[in-house]
């Protein structure tokens, strides 16, 4: 049965490919039905029948944030929103995004309450048990942040493992086990949103904090007083999204959407889009 699936989205895919000649976007809706062939496209299932329902952590600016419009709502943004509602598009689905800490991220599809999760996601193969991951859609890296003050204060990330120091990571994440990777012997505190991090580490009640690179930078744009002090080295390397485990036609969908969308220029619009964004009025945590 998989193996039958397999052939046909091979063949699916390849049909596409061949009829846009590899350069246009894709689109798998308007595709003819080629006179008595079998249908190509496998129907994908979803936990509410005709939506895409994603868990995202909007506290991971340019990933996802609240931007704050001129009438001061604040709309869910950034380029995993604008990736989910192309990928909604794409396989025609309606797209409902939730909200939520990104702990829960990682509960609510490991659940299987959720389709999708896409909270700039590691592909870490400890998760691997719990969720399926799509392909990498953007690379980031790894930081250790600082405050301006003690900018000069270590000359190296080892000179932070040290018991007398605070050091912040968000709950669940990967950068959790990069601060007991690096500084085992520092107080490791865990905190549910990126933004407690940065207010804990600004308010000075931590030392230091792990961080995505482009997240840190985005946060320290709008706190100056943030300081970018190491390249934190990591194994699990670029962002995918977690999917439901054993939903092999939604998997292989969200991978179709997301070549469609690095190969047409789309992703890279969403990138730039999120950055510019992002240095606006912004809200990053949760605001319901
Ligand atoms: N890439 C890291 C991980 O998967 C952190 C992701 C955090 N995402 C967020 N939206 N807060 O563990």
């Amino acid at each position: 049965m998989k193996k039958l699936f397999a052939l046909l989205l091979t063949l699916a895919m390849v049909l596409s490919l061949a009829a846009c000649g590899g350069k246009e976007e894709p689109a798998p809706d308007t595709q003819e039905p080629s006179g008595t062939e079998e249908p190509t496209e496998t129907a994908i299932t979803t936990v509410v029948d005709g939506v895409l329902t994603v868990a995202t952590s909007p506290d991971f600016a340019p990933y996802e944030f609240y931007a704050v419009d001129e009438s001061g709502n604040a709309n869910l943004a950034g380029f995993d929103m604008a990736l989910a509602q192309y990928i909604a598009d794409y396989l025609g689905l309606e797209l409902d995004v939730i909200p939520m800490d990104f702990d829960g991220v990682l509960s609510e599809v490991t659940a299987g309450n959720v389709d999708l999760g896409m909270a700039g996601l590691s592909p870490d193969p400890d998760r691997m048990e719990a969720m399926d991951f799509s392909d990498i859609y953007y690379m980031g890296g790894q930081s250790l942040v600082v405050t301006q003050d003690n900018k000069d204060k270590w000359s190296a990330l080892e000179d932070l493992n040290d018991p007398s120091l605070s050091i912040g990571a968000q709950l669940g994440s990967i950068q959790y086990d990069l601060a007991v990777e690096n500084t085992p012997d520092a107080n490791i505190v865990q905190l549910a949103k990126v933004t407690d991090v940065v207010s804990e580490l600004l308010g000075g009640k931590l030392d230091a904090g792990f961080i995505e690179t482009v997240v840190a930078e985005s946060y320290a744009k709008n706190y100056p007083d943030l300081y970018i002090a190491f390249d934190v080295p990591y194994e699990v390397e670029g962002s995918s999204i977690g999917v439901v485990k054993n939903n092999e036609a939604l998997l292989a969908g969200v991978n179709e959407a997301i070549a469609a969308a690095l190969a047409d220029g789309s992703m890279d619009n969403f990138v730039a889009e999120a950055n510019e964004l992002a240095s606006g009025d912004i809200i990053e945590g949760l605001v319901d």
